[in-house]
């Protein structure tokens, strides 16, 4: 595999300008105003894996955003690697905290890529992670090193939820399977240190809607008189942590896998600076469950977050007005072991129990997704482990990620076959924020990993 560092070196500009290409197409899942880019994006994808030597490339239609598949089956015998990815990318909002606009990509350079990062929304999650895997793919095929059997499985609806995804998995068992399932849609610790994503979190995302009266009052004629909708939400999402900040939902813990103190010992060991952590985000303090350190608070422990809260007045000026509803997003971060479905199921019971007289309470369920953990003995974990530490010359150190993807859990239920999950993104690359970029230096690594994977793979699975 020397060549493939050749080989990067010869095609960077082409794979950094292919890239850039497929950022510009503002394919943002959760906003309608952009369904045509959606699809005009899985199209380009399509084009791209067909340039890159599949076999076969098909856009399955869905009801909601189409999934591309790709397949490039060299020997039935041998083993098959599914790679899943998403080209559906978040809001760009808020607009004005971009210091280039989101869907016109430009390099920069920052303290931590010196050699420039792709600024653009998508560059990290999951656009230009997935591509890495196109370039890779390209690169085994014109250098014949293809060593098994590779299908992919691109989808378009990743960040509101995956539905269409289940949907198609369920109906296509037979033409997904597969050995592993491999996918770079998380991060690493840093460019010097790699480290492979061993848990993913679960997810519990509902709306809630408060209604105190019928319409919007006189706030002296009616203050103090009846419940302030704003007032009694903003009390009720107050009582949702105690003290030490622990949750309070009845039975919200009791599925809660414990870590063992060598678990945590354990993951106490992967390099980690408060001081830098407290730095990058300009904060005087940490903040959290009590007990638990911040790599706990962020990875074993479950949480819950008011996304967005809103209701009354919010323009120019001052309006005197108590307002009929108030609203907000909330989303609860699971562990192993806790089902989100009875995790929404509680809340609801929760929140219409503490609501007081003089209001109504609707809980609206979102979507949701279990938690997942990979065992680091498994053959897949190994042949990762050992291209990361070919191409970075450290071994990588086992992380588990606060972040979700729901359908890695589903994956295994359906497909019956582990996921690897190897990322090449960094904390700081600002994914689901403004100024969303991906490391030059990152993108490339991967793209010149991916193929160390196959091989190692294939060894190992012999
Ligand atoms: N790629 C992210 C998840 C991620 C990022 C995991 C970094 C680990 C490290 C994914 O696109 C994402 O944003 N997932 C959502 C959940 C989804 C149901 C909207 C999330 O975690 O909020
Ligand atoms: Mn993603
Ligand atoms: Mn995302």
């Amino acid at each position: 595999m020397e060549n493939i560092k050749a080989y990067v070196q010869e095609h960077k500009d082409r794979f950094i300008n292919e890239l850039i290409e497929l950022l510009k197409i503002p394919s943002v899942s959760a906003d309608t105003a952009y369904s045509h880019d959606v699809f005009e994006t899985a199209d380009a994808v399509k084009a791209s894996l067909e340039k890159a030597g599949c076999d076969f490339v098909e856009i399955c239609d869905t009801p909601g955003y189409p999934i591309v598949y790709g397949e490039k089956i060299i020997d039935p015998n041998l083993p098959t690697v599914l790679v899943y990815g998403h080209y559906d990318v978040q809001p760009p909002d808020p607009m004005e905290l971009w210091t280039s606009p989101p869907f016109e990509p430009v390099i920069k350079k920052t303290e931590i890529h010196p050699e420039g990062a792709i600024f653009a929304r998508g560059s990290c999650d999951d656009k230009g992670q997935m591509y890495m895997h196109v370039k890779a793919l390209e690169y085994m095929v014109q250098s014949n090193t293809l060593p098994c059997n590779v299908k992919f499985m691109i989808e378009g609806e990743e960040e509101i939820g995956s539905k269409s995804l289940s949907w198609f998995v369920e109906r296509n068992q037979e033409k997904l399977k597969n050995d592993v399932i491999l996918i770079s849609d998380t991060g690493m610790i840093s460019n010097q240190q790699p480290s492979i994503t061993t848990g993913l979190r679960g997810l519990s995302y509902v709306e809630v809607e408060v209604t105190g009266p019928n319409r919007d009052l006189h706030s002296g004629l009616y203050g103090g008189a009846v419940a302030n909708p704003i007032n009694v939400l903003s009390k009720m999402i107050a009582s949702l942590h105690d003290e030490n900040n622990h949750i309070t939902i009845p039975g919200f813990y009791d599925n809660v896998e414990e870590l063992s103190l060598e678990e945590r010992a354990e993951m106490a060991k992967a390099p980690f600076s408060l001081e830098k952590y407290k730095n990058a985000l300009q904060l005087n303090d940490v903040y959290g469950e009590k007990g638990y350190v911040t790599n706990e608070r962020n990875s074993i422990r479950p949480t819950l977050d008011v996304n967005g809260i809103w209701g009354g007045y919010t323009g120019e000026g001052a309006k005197t007005v108590i307002a009929s509803k108030a609203y907000a997003k909330i989303s609860m971060r699971l562990v192993p072991n806790q089902d989100w479905e009875q995790i929404t199921e509680l809340f609801t019971k929760h929140f219409n129990s503490i609501a007081p007289a003089g209001v109504t309470v609707l809980v609206k369920p979102h979507h949701g997704g279990q938690g997942y953990v990979t065992p680091i003995d498994s053959i897949g974990y190994k042949a990762a482990n050992m291209a990361y530490t070919e191409t970075f010359g450290v071994p990588a150190i086992p992380v588990r990620s606060g972040g979700s993807i729901p359908i890695v859990a589903l994956f295994e239920k359906e497909l019956k076959s582990k996921t690897i999950l190897m990322g090449f993104g960094l904390d700081s690359d600002a994914i689901h924020s403004p100024n969303e970029h991906f490391g030059i230096f990152n993108y490339l690594k991967g793209i010149e990993t991916i193929p160390l994977f196959y091989k190692y793979f294939v060894e190992l699975s012999k």
